[in-house]
């Protein structure tokens, strides 16, 4: 816990503010329309850190399989790096998955990303494959895995 910021499921109002941090933040462009799609189809797997009604960060996960979550995205905005704020969404994201009934949860993060790569690694998550050009700039990603508790 880090005082004063909390973290719940995404609400219609957060997504201009999300929209925003994922610009800021984010390798990939996406849009307010996109995010108000996955608003609308991912439920208790779009969640937010806020400090009263300011977005912070939010995280992005989507079934990939009955037993696998997959991140798609998570971001804290600048001035609120280093905090603990990605660790709590980490954690949020993890306590859903393991709600789920899901034994793990894989992500792709840019291999010139070394801060994600150090945050995933300190947090439970191990490389496991590299994908040649993944990204729309043909950087490679790696894909990393954390095991969950059963
Ligand atoms: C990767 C990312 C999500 C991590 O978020 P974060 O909020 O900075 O992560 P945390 O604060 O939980 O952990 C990171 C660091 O804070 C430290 N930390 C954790 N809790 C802390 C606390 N309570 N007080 C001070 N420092 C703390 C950690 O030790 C860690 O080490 P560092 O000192 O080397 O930075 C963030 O850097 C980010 O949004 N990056 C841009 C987007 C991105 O690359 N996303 C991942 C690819 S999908």
């Amino acid at each position: 816990m880090v005082q004063g910021v909390i973290v719940r499921r995404v609400q219609a109002r957060d997504l201009e503010q999300i929209n925003g941090i994922a610009h800021a933040m984010l390798r990939e462009e996406y849009s307010l329309e996109l995010f108000t799609h996955l608003f609308e189809r991912a439920g208790g797997s779009f969640m937010a850190a806020l400090i009263g009604d300011s977005v912070i960060g939010f995280v992005l996960s989507v079934p990939l399989t009955s037993r696998t979550m997959r991140i798609l995205m998570l971001a804290v905005s600048e001035e609120n790096q280093s905090r603990g704020i990605g660790k709590m969404l980490l954690e949020a994201c993890k306590n859903h998955s393991v709600s789920r009934m899901m034994n793990e949860i894989v992500l792709e993060v840019g291999v010139d990303n070394e801060k994600a790569v150090e945050f995933y690694s300190r947090n439970g998550f191990s490389v496991v494959s590299r994908i040649k050009e993944y990204y729309n700039d043909r950087t490679d990603a790696y894909v990393m895995k954390c095991y969950l508790p059963m």
